[in-house]
């Protein structure tokens, strides 16, 4: 067995500006005196994200499940939401949260993102919005997606948690559904520590969001809207704005030790990589799906073996949410056997700015031993 990390190998790490970067941030926040509140970090962070991705609004809040729970309130809806089961759990409570009712339908075999067709089938006169999510980066068929919609007078609204710097059919995945909500958490490729957002085209709804973040108050304050407190604070959007400078370079770096993992594991029968186009992808996660046949032992005794040497990987996403004590339900007479046949094989490996080609090296040469000895 190749040798145990010293050091604890975690499935990721925070990609962060170097300190001096941020403080430079912080300072100002200290100069203005001002935390919170539609700050002018947070304005600037709005129009950078806004630029960068290159879609028309970028309303800041303060967490990715905050973004889905306002994104829902501001369209209005109640009914039933059809939704994936192979994700993390926040994409399906935060429906129930809001009295909605989520409706798990199966996936695509090979990209692990909700199938349009069963989509379509689970339409009843109780749906009021699809809400996909492009799973590990790789974007959902956007385009079936907009046509059913469509057919059937539907919101939607994408869970783009894991999607940031990810295009679609040549523009930014952002800019597809009524809404996009993505998350900024410390564990994401982008990150300002807890944070999120919802884009969006129309301009009407982001001045909703808008209110809504900040408890129904207008600009003049004057309360005119139902509305929480879900604002993003200035040390967060500090943060953001350092960490936005280096957002390529993070990406370009996770990229090469992706490609890695895939070159030393593809020639591997018991190992398949998610299907994504290579220029449509943010490498933000390593998720590989292990044949226990063929590899000789499940996930779950992989993951162990693992931390007996020091290196923690995840078995992102498992149980499906259909699965979990809140969520179970009835998943509209589907069987769900790609999300089923998927979450009880996948299993993500350590994947981070920091990570080392040697640490990649190591970690590969212990599955292909552990399924040796398996
Ligand atoms: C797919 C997905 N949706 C939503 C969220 C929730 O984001 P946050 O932790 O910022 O609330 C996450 C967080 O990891 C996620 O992976």
């Amino acid at each position: 067995m190749k040798q145990t990390s010293d050091k604890p190998i975690y499935v990721t790490q925070p990609s962060l500006a170097p300190l001096a970067e941020f403080n430079e941030y912080l300072q100002r926040v200290w100069d203005s005196g001002i935390m919170t509140h539609n700050g002018p970090l947070m304005q600037q962070l709005e129009k950078e994200v806004s630029a960068y991705e290159g879609v028309g609004d970028t309303v800041c809040v303060a967490n990715g499940t905050c973004a889905m729970q306002l994104a829902i309130r501001a369209l209005d809806l109640e009914g039933e939401i059809i939704t994936t089961p192979f994700s993390f759990i926040a994409t399906a409570n935060i429906i129930k949260w809001e009295r909605c009712t989520p409706v798990f339908v199966d996936v695509d075999a090979d990209t692990w993102n909700i199938d349009p067709d069963r989509v379509e089938r689970a339409i009843t006169d109780k749906t009021v919005a699809i809400l996909p999510v492009h799973v590990f980066s790789a974007p959902c068929d956007v385009r079936r997606i907009a046509q059913i919609a469509d057919r059937h007078g539907l919101k939607v609204i994408y869970d783009a948690a894991h999607a940031m710097c990810v295009k679609a059919h040549g523009k930014s995945i952002m800019s597809y559904g009524d809404v996009a909500c993505t998350s900024f958490h410390a564990t994401k490729l982008f990150n300002t520590c807890e944070g999120g957002a919802c884009f969006t085209e129309d301009a009407a709804l982001a001045a909703r969001l808008r209110r809504m973040r900040f408890f129904g108050f207008d600009e003049r304050k004057e309360i005119v809207d139902d509305g929480m407190n879900a604002k993003m604070t200035e040390v967060a959007a500090g943060l953001g704005l350092a960490n936005l400078k280096h957002l390529d370079e993070v990406r370009r770096t996770r990229r090469e030790k992706y490609e890695l993992y895939q070159c030393l594991l593809g020639g591997l029968d018991y190992i398949t990589f998610q299907k994504f186009d290579p220029e449509e992808y943010n490498y933000s996660y390593m998720p590989v799906l292990i044949d226990p046949e063929r590899f000789g032992c499940d996930t779950g005794e992989l993951e162990r073996r693992l931390q007996g040497h020091n290196v923690y990987g995840r078995r992102y996403f498992y149980p499906l949410l259909s699965d979990t004590a809140p969520l179970a339900g009835d998943p509209r007479g589907d069987g769900l056997t790609h999300a089923r046949r998927i979450a009880e094989r996948v299993f993500c490996l350590p994947l981070y700015h920091t990570l080392s080609r040697d640490d990649v090296e190591r970690i590969c040469g212990m599955i292909v031993e552990s399924g040796r000895d398996a």
